[in-house]
């Protein structure tokens, strides 16, 4: 069975497994059905589950946290790694044993997993009703028909301007301090290990005035931070389609969208991911370093620390190119927390490449690292074009010991900051009392401290006394605005 390892640390890009939402708070007689939505995967994934609770309340159903009192189950699916797919048919089977008791209940499968496996989902999977790629969100409602009237109901078009713009996420199971904001759909990279430019589709731009909407509107209900998602944030581009009195508009770069982000409150914190180290700019990186409500922390996944690997990889960069850029990102914003994705045993891996990977993490001396064991997906370039010849015994050695690297790694970088001082953005309470709160440094750290007269959307100033492997322990000085 695959293993992911990650430190204990999370970021906001990285998923919360099957969580389901929470049921409206409003009078329950009014919606015709009940609809339970499980989301796996990537931080868009999630965000996409509330464009569909959106879709679906819009159209007179209610959310349950409830699976077994819903009518209709969806299940918004990953396809990233073999591991992420089993987790899935796993749960589907759960969905079998409820919809045998109840064959009145449908079963929807959403999201990428969707997409890659299309009309077979439902051979293969006998009593899944629904299945529907990312992009054909907006014909739920007339599926949902479709399906009870006992109809195939399969859409999984994708499109290249789809991006939702104009449907206000439902945030059902929020804390109420930080959102996902999407501002791009798809992929035009092609990292020949990747699922998602063929799950996705490809790289499109959501309108900058409904991002900046969105962003304001979640300030104004007391949201304080939003974290900014695509694939790879930093080749968002768009270009108003009207001119005004023949002027045309200069085009939104990803660094002007940020500071535009920024400008709406300096109480609104805001952060991003991810960002393909080929394409973050100077640029972005001065921008960041000018508004002190952009977070100091850049997630800059580098997959493997040997060149040739890299170009079998097709990340369109060297070693080299990537030192230089994570150099630059240091000498711009000296504090700033890097973090990283790692795939031990991609095809042709050999014990000095993956040396030169742990070299290169020794060098960069991550804050944050997602590692991973390769994971060949039907399809994708390097599926088409080598062999997965990495003994899955060695991948797994391989990532045990990166591993143990970034743990020793994680720890020092949470030493080194005890003594110091963090504004930190409290997000609710800590997981093991109500006498302490929990929340962030801008560099995405996560600090508990008591909790005195302070609440959930304060910003602490927070000294730091001790850690843990994944927590710093500190005291709160004054409240920071
Ligand atoms: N767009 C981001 C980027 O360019 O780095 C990340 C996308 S992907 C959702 C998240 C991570 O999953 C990747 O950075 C990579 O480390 C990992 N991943 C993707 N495909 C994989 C595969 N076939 N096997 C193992 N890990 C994989
Ligand atoms: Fe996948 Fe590469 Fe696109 Fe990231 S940039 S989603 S790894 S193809
Ligand atoms: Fe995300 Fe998984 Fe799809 S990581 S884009 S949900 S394949």
């Amino acid at each position: 069975m695959e293993t992911t390892l990650t430190t204990d640390l999370k970021t906001h890009n990285e998923a919360r497994q099957g969580e389901a939402f929470a049921p409206f708070k409003v009078d329950e007689t009014l919606y015709r059905k009940r609809f339970y939505i499980e989301s796996y995967g990537c931080a868009m994934n999630f965000a996409d589950s509330e464009v569909v609770a959106s879709i679906l309340h819009g159209k007179g159903f209610g959310a349950t946290k409830n699976c077994e009192e819903a009518d209709l189950i969806f299940i918004n699916t990953c396809s990233i790694r073999e591991k992420a797919e089993s987790t899935v048919r796993k749960r589907l089977t759960e969905f079998k044993k409820l919809k045998k008791a109840n064959p009145g209940i449908l079963v929807g499968v959403l999201g990428c997993m969707a997409e890659r496996l299309k009309e077979k989902f439902l051979q293969e999977e006998k009593l899944v009703d629904m299945v529907v790629g990312p992009d054909a969100y907006r014909s739920l409602p007339g599926l949902i028909e479709d399906a009870e009237t006992g109809q195939k109901a399969v859409n999984v078009l994708l499109s290249r301007d789809e991006t939702y713009a104009d449907i206000a996420p439902i945030r059902l199971n929020s804390n109420g301090v930080n959102a996902f904001v999407s501002i791009m759909r798809g992929c035009n990279n092609m990292c020949s290990f990747c699922v998602v430019p063929f799950t996705r589709g490809r790289e499109r731009s959501r309108d900058a005035a409904s991002i900046l909407n969105e962003c304001r509107e979640l300030f104004e209900n007391g949201y304080r931070e939003v974290t900014l998602l695509g694939q790879n944030v930093d080749s968002y581009h768009w270009t108003a389609p009207h001119s005004i009195d023949g002027i045309v508009d200069e085009p939104v770069t990803f660094a002007k969208l940020l500071e535009m982000v920024a400008l709406i409150s300096p109480l609104l914190r805001v952060r991003f991911s991810t960002s393909h180290p080929k394409d973050i700019t100077d640029e972005v990186l001065f921008t960041i370093a000018k508004y002190d409500n952009i977070c100091n922390y850049i997630h800059l996944p580098v997959q493997s620390g040997s060149s040739r690997v890299l170009q079998m990889m097709n990340r369109t960069y060297s070693r080299e190119w990537y030192i230089a850029k994570v150099n630059r990102i240091r000498e711009i914003i000296p504090d700033c927390g890097v973090s990283t994705d790692m795939i031990t045993g991609f095809c042709t891996e050999t014990e000095e490449d993956h040396q030169q990977s742990l070299s290169l993490m020794e060098y960069c001396h991550y804050d944050l690292a997602y590692m991973y064991f390769y994971s060949e997906r039907p399809g994708t370039l390097a599926a088409r074009r080598f062999a997965d010849d990495v003994p899955e015994a060695v991948k797994k050695r391989r990532l045990q010991e990166m591993v143990e690297l970034h743990r020793m790694h994680s720890l020092q970088s949470m030493q080194k900051d005890v003594g110091k001082t963090f504004k930190v953005l409290v997000e609710g309470f800590s997981k093991k009392t109500e006498a302490d709160l929990h929340g962030r440094t801008d560099q995405n750290k996560v600090v508990v401290f008591p909790k005195e007269n302070f609440q959930k959307g304060d910003y602490v100033i927070v000294n730091i006394h001790s850690c843990t492997a994944g927590t710093l322990l500190g005291k709160a000085l004054s409240c920071a605005i």
